[in-house]
């Protein structure tokens, strides 16, 4: 067997809710919607990566660029011997920041829904940092946070148990709802177990930038929002026309978010799982926020949820910010 798979230990798959079942659910209801974790299968994943590649899309750069500045001092913070748990396996290059500036990490756990990206990140971590415990787990955080404790040689006193370090970057919390990002934060501090918490956010600024990031002139984030409907035709044999429906992200400044919308074109009727859906001309389908905070409104809400606010590292243009919070 391979060395590296050899690590790879799984929790049960993420249970919950199918596409199929939310498509059904979400366009039932009105105003329609679609849940935005859709949006992440193969192909919405490598629209992703690209959207963060774009001029426009400032988030990734200027996080990277914050990481890599202060990775020092989030070492530090982080303290010796910690354990990296990653909410959500993103961007190599990010935990790589974090896993060469730490003291001799212990280990790294990355939680996602795909077992197929985990095994990439492990493979390829295993051969740059040998001496560092790999332990992909599968499964969902947004439904469940329960990490199983380290085991092996040296960690079965309860003394010896790595401190955790969670890493949630890229701003993902801004795709919750306040009251769901504060009920997301209280799992994660519980699933830290007295430890501390990396997360990125992106700041609340000029609607003219934010609107741009959302709306590039590549057509990137209109591909990745329409990937829905084509997903749904690849997965389930849905007949939906993507040129037949508007990509529309506009800034709603009063609540601090972006929304995304999937717009009919026109009056039309798509036969989905044996169903019939109707649309009618500029019915909107609700298909993600993107909420925006402030340094001091992020640090209130960590507060209530049971975090220190500790240290916080934000760019020359106050775009975003990297929050370390501390449990309580
Ligand atoms: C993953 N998430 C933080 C992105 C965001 O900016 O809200 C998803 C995204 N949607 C459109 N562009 C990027």
């Amino acid at each position: 067997m391979d060395a590296n798979l050899a690590r790879l230990q799984s929790v049960s798959p993420p249970e919950g809710e199918s596409f199929a079942d939310c498509l059904l659910r979400g366009l039932g209801k009105t105003p329609k919607e679609i849940a935005c974790k859709y949006f992440y299968d193969e192909a919405g994943s490598r629209l992703f990566d690209a959207i963060c590649g774009l001029p426009e899309y400032y988030q990734t750069r200027t996080e990277i660029a914050l990481l890599t500045r202060h990775a020092g001092e989030i070492a530090a913070l982080m303290g010796p011997h910690v354990e990296i748990v990653e909410f959500g396996a993103g961007s190599l290059r990010k935990v790589r920041i974090l896993l060469d500036a730490a003291h001799a990490p212990r280990a790294y756990t990355p939680l996602d829904i795909s077992g197929d990206y985990l095994q990439t990140v492990v493979r390829s971590l295993a051969a740059d940092y040998p001496t560092l415990m790999l332990r992909p787990l599968v499964g969902d955080f947004t439904q469940s946070l329960e990490i199983p404790a380290l085991s092996g040689p040296g960690l079965n006193q309860g003394s010896n148990t790595p401190r955790r370090a969670g890493f949630f970057p890229g701003s993902t919390i801004g795709n919750f709802k306040p009251d769901a990002a504060m009920a997301l934060l209280r799992a994660m501090r519980a699933s830290l177990n007295g430890g501390g918490l990396l997360i990125g956010v992106d700041l609340v600024k000029d609607p003219v930038r934010l609107h741009a990031a959302y709306n590039d002139a590549a057509g990137v984030t209109a591909l990745f929002n329409k990937n829905l409907l084509a997903r749904a035709n690849r997965e389930l044999g849905a007949d939906f026309d993507p040129d037949g429906f508007a990509h529309y992200a506009p800034y709603n400044a009063a609540a601090h978010r972006i929304e995304m919308y999937l717009v009919s074109l026109r009056r039309q009727s798509v036969t989905l799982c044996g169903r019939q859906v109707e649309f009618a001309a500029g019915e909107p389908v609700h298909t993600e926020d993107s909420h925006k905070y402030t340094i001091e409104s992020f640090r209130e809400m960590a507060c209530r949820a049971g975090f220190n606010p500790r240290a916080v590292w934000a760019d020359e243009e106050r775009l975003f910010a990297v929050h370390w919070l501390e449990s309580r």
